[in-house]
């Protein structure tokens, strides 16, 4: 028997890959993506292989995490519950993907992860497999094993001689890439319990950001920002270079609770500090280059189809359908955003197109020639015609 386990190096799936291996008397392939983590990878591999894994891949995903699972998702200005940028949600269906396509290689029969079985994570992992193969068997230890301690699983590492990470553990449970990172659960528990300043690790505080204000200018192309001040980027370029200047400037910080998909409540503090510059200059992007109507509709679907990435359902055909009409919308989703960054906050303050939609002759308040005042007279009283004869049947019935 071969296992494909998807393995961060940190101290629960180090426990996990001994664990299958004493409980199952299976083999197992370590697989770890690196898509810009901020822990350095380090020696991952040769950590898996010490802690017994017969083989172990450590690839790095940064450009397509970016190109084919952030870039579309913004393309779509998705946000979950009006905060929650969907940094975390987001990566997992990359993971699975590749950790099948390595079960594939290497002809193992099931594949298993150190999500918990409290949270979204074992569904965006399993919804994901189940996609990709059908027949797939799938392990998650935290559902089977009875190590349900932090105590429990350092004991356990101890026995087996398992190396443990010296540094103190956190009092709360991070994940990051290159979108952000996310902190729940030890002392943000209480959802009253503020977070303290030196847990960021992306932003600086508002406080302490530079007391002079910094423009930038994206440039985009199809819904993608493709340049930064004039300069093209790649897409996992794009997305650290924003991320440095919203460090920097105090920008991305969300403190909320949330809906998991299992359904409790849980609390989560976000850092995005690139995710939500970019959020921001696309939207102002799509403000001269969308038709109206094109536009609401779009921004209709906008809460189904973060709901979409939040549950797991990456690859359902719903997702599929989605992101066809919308990536259909960004044809001349194009030009250029300038913003300004500046103690937590990003404000935009210009943006132009080849393709705007923006008429100066039209919007002006000086006399023009392309537009009737005359025609509103019309355009009010038939669109106030339901509601005159509501009012004087009202009237009339009294
Ligand atoms: N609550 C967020 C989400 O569901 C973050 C999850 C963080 N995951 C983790 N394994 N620490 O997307
Ligand atoms: C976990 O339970 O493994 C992390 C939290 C989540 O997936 O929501």
């Amino acid at each position: 028997k071969k296992v494909v386990l998807a393995y961060s190096g940190g101290l629960d799936t180090s426990v996990i890959l001994k664990w299958l291996i004493e409980t199952y008397q299976c083999e197992v392939v370590a697989f770890s993506a690196d898509l810009g983590q901020p822990e350095p990878m380090g020696d991952v591999e040769q950590n898996a292989l010490r802690t017994g894994a017969v083989k172990a891949y450590v690839e790095d995903l940064k450009e397509t995490f970016v190109q084919d699972y952030v870039f579309p998702m913004f393309r779509a200005n998705a946000i979950y519950e009006g905060e929650y940028l969907l940094g975390t949600s987001i990566a997992r269906p990359l993971i699975a993907k590749r950790q099948m396509e390595i079960a594939q290689r290497e002809g193992a029969d099931a594949v298993s992860h150190g999500a918990t079985g409290k949270g979204n994570d074992q569904v965006r992992f399993e919804l994901s497999y189940l996609a990709i193969d059908p027949q797939i068997k799938i392990i998650a230890p935290w559902r089977e094993w009875d190590l349900d301690s932090r105590t429990a699983l350092m004991a356990f590492a101890q026995k087996h001689g398992i190396r443990v990470p010296t540094t103190p553990a956190k009092p709360y449970s991070t994940d990051g890439n290159l979108l952000h990172i996310s902190y729940e659960g030890g002392i943000l528990e209480d959802p009253w319990q503020a977070p303290t300043d030196d847990m960021f690790q992306l932003t600086v505080s508002p406080r302490e950001a530079p007391d002079t204000p910094e423009t930038i200018e994206i440039t985009f192309e199809r819904g993608n920002p493709v340049a930064l001040n004039g300069e093209p980027l790649s897409p996992a370029n794009m997305l650290a270079a924003l991320n440095r200047l919203g460090g920097k400037h105090g920008i991305g910080r969300v403190d909320i609770v949330e809906n998991r998909f299992v359904g409790m409540k849980s609390r989560g503090v976000y850092e995005t500090p690139g995710g939500t510059i970019l959020r921001k200059a696309h939207m102002a992007m799509e403000s001269i280059t969308l038709d109206r109507e094109v536009h609401h509709l779009r921004d209709s679907l906008v809460p189904k189809y973060a709901e979409l990435i939040y549950n797991g359902f990456w690859f359902a055909p719903e997702r599929l359908l989605l992101q066809s009409m919308i990536d259909d919308t960004q044809q001349h989703v194009a030009g250029v955003v300038r913003l300004q960054l500046y103690k937590g906050a990003c404000t935009v303050t210009g943006r132009k197109s080849d393709y705007s939609l923006y008429s100066e002759a039209h919007a002006t308040f000086e006399g023009d020639v392309v537009y009737s005042q005359k025609d509103a007279e019309g355009f009010i009283r038939l669109n106030a015609l339901r509601l005159r004869i509501r009012k004087l049947m009202q009237d009339k019935q009294q």
